[in-house]
């Protein structure tokens, strides 16, 4: 009978995109694919280190799977991903004061060494552990089919690693070094999700501003992509503001099935902030961006990111994030108290904004930014929007769910519409992130 492997994915779509590329490796190996956890002989954690919280929930959850295998002691627990290239053999802790094994993995894995996963699975049921967390200037997966299940919307990673070393981030210590895959086989595999039906596909990088294959920067990818089935949306996460071309804005406006939608992270709304971080841009040179964003590609949905608290921020700092968030008017954002992280610039500097302080401007930004939202979307009741179907209302079954070109949620009755499908919608009432209406 084959083995079965349970995988639980934690943090970005970078990851979710790589948990797709482990269970491809898996699989080719005669591995079966399991949901159910009960049932694993392999269970698999791909983990994230971007802020504390993140990693404490995956240790809580390693708890859980270490009772798991104290129950059933030949399951292997293994930790892939960011929080293993970051921790390495602390997974392996032996306690000395308790000469207790407190080790609560088989196998750690980093992100470059997936390949290795089925030698060390091997291994370990032998009752070897392994750890294997190289960082490759060269692995890119390139030659590796994702395993996809949900045949509508995929991911395709463009490039690996980042270095802008924001002195905030793990990420280029956990990711290493940016490397972009060739443009040829990027568009091979856009072309095959083509013949397979998919309907929308996000290119994913951390830095995706900085895609470089031979000379071809990413708004060549992107239009190479776009070109390939007119019926697919392209979507594609994250730009940094510092590499945002004019070439790029102009590739987004013209090409008609790229989404019109930018996810462009600033951060902070105070250059002295924007400096320490190392962002490389100022507050004027975002304004200018969102600008000539706006200029090209009137009808865009722009969101963005942004640390309250990072340290030595000023009640002014802050309210200077408050006014850009004003100033700019983003659609969404995602928003986050600063956790400071060992190793990085930032780690340096003493975390001094009290933890009170720190949430009490986090949720400034959040009130301001979500009535910002609300506001923004009220102006779509009684336009017509093109939604592209992704799935069946969470809330209820006669209703559909899916995302306008802009990247906005949109829920509405279902009337013959099939997972997949093109609709017209009228937007009929709104909320701060969701749209709802009737088709046309
Ligand atoms: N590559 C992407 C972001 C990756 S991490 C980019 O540059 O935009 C996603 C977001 O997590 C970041 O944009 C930042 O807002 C947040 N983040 C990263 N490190 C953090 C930290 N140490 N504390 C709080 N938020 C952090
Ligand atoms: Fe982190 Fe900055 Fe790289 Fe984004 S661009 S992954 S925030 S170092
Ligand atoms: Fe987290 Fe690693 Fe992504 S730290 S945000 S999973 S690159």
């Amino acid at each position: 009978m084959k083995k079965k492997v349970y995988i639980e994915t934690y943090g970005c779509q970078m990851n979710v995109a790589d948990t797709e590329l482990i269970l491809s490796i898996l699989k080719s190996d005669g591995y079966d694919i399991t949901d159910d956890i009960e049932s694993a002989d392999v269970i698999l954690v791909n983990t994230c280190s971007v802020r504390e919280n993140a990693e404490e929930r995956i240790i809580g959850r390693l708890g859980d799977f270490k009772n798991k295998k104290s129950k059933k002691p030949e399951i292997i627990v293994g930790v892939l991903g960011c929080m293993a290239e970051r921790l390495r053999d602390k997974f392996f802790s032996y306690d000395h004061s308790t000469s207790k094994n407190t080790s609560i993995a088989d196998i750690v894995v980093g992100p470059d060494e997936y390949r290795k996963l089925p030698a060390l699975i091997n291994k370990a049921w032998h009752g070897e552990k392994g750890v294997a967390v190289q960082l490759s200037r060269v692995e890119n997966y390139d030659d590796i089919t994702p395993l996809r299940t949900n045949g509508i919307s995929a991911w395709i990673t463009v490039m690996r690693g980042c270095d802008k070393f924001c002195t905030f981030c793990i990420v280029p210590f956990t990711r290493g070094r940016e490397k972009s895959r060739p443009i040829e086989s990027i568009v091979r595999e856009v072309k095959e999700l083509s013949e397979n039906g998919y309907k929308e596909i996000t290119l994913l990088g951390q830095n995706v501003n900085s895609y470089n294959d031979r000379g071809k920067d990413f708004a060549d990818l992107l239009k190479c992509v776009a070109q390939v089935d007119r019926n697919i949306r392209i979507l594609f996460t994250t730009s940094h503001p510092q590499d945002m071309s004019i070439k790029l804005i102009e590739t987004i406006a013209l090409e008609s099935n790229i989404a019109k939608y930018i996810h462009l992270p600033v951060q902070s709304g105070s250059n002295r902030i924007l400096k320490l971080m190392n962002r490389n841009h100022s507050v004027e040179h975002y304004y200018q961006l969102i600008k000539n964003i706006r200029y090209l590609i009137p009808d865009v949905a722009i969101t963005t990111d942004i640390i309250a608290g990072f340290p030595t921020e000023t009640e002014e700092d802050h309210q200077q994030t408050l006014e850009l968030i004003r100033n700019v008017r983003f659609d969404g954002a995602f928003m986050f108290a600063y956790s400071p992280r060992e190793n990085t610039k930032a780690y340096e500097i003493t975390d001094d904004v009290p933890q009170s302080v720190k949430m009490r401007r986090l949720n400034e930004i959040i009130e301001l930014q979500n009535q910002i939202a609300f506001e923004n979307n009220l102006k779509l009741i009684g336009k017509e929007v093109e939604v592209l179907i992704e799935s069946t209302s969470k809330r209820s079954i006669d209703k559909m769910k899916g995302r306008t070109n802009t990247n906005k949620k949109v829920v509405f009755p279902k009337n013959g519409y099939m997972i997949g499908d093109y609709a017209k919608v009228k937007i009929t009432s709104v909320n701060s992130v969701t749209l709802f209406g009737i088709t046309i």
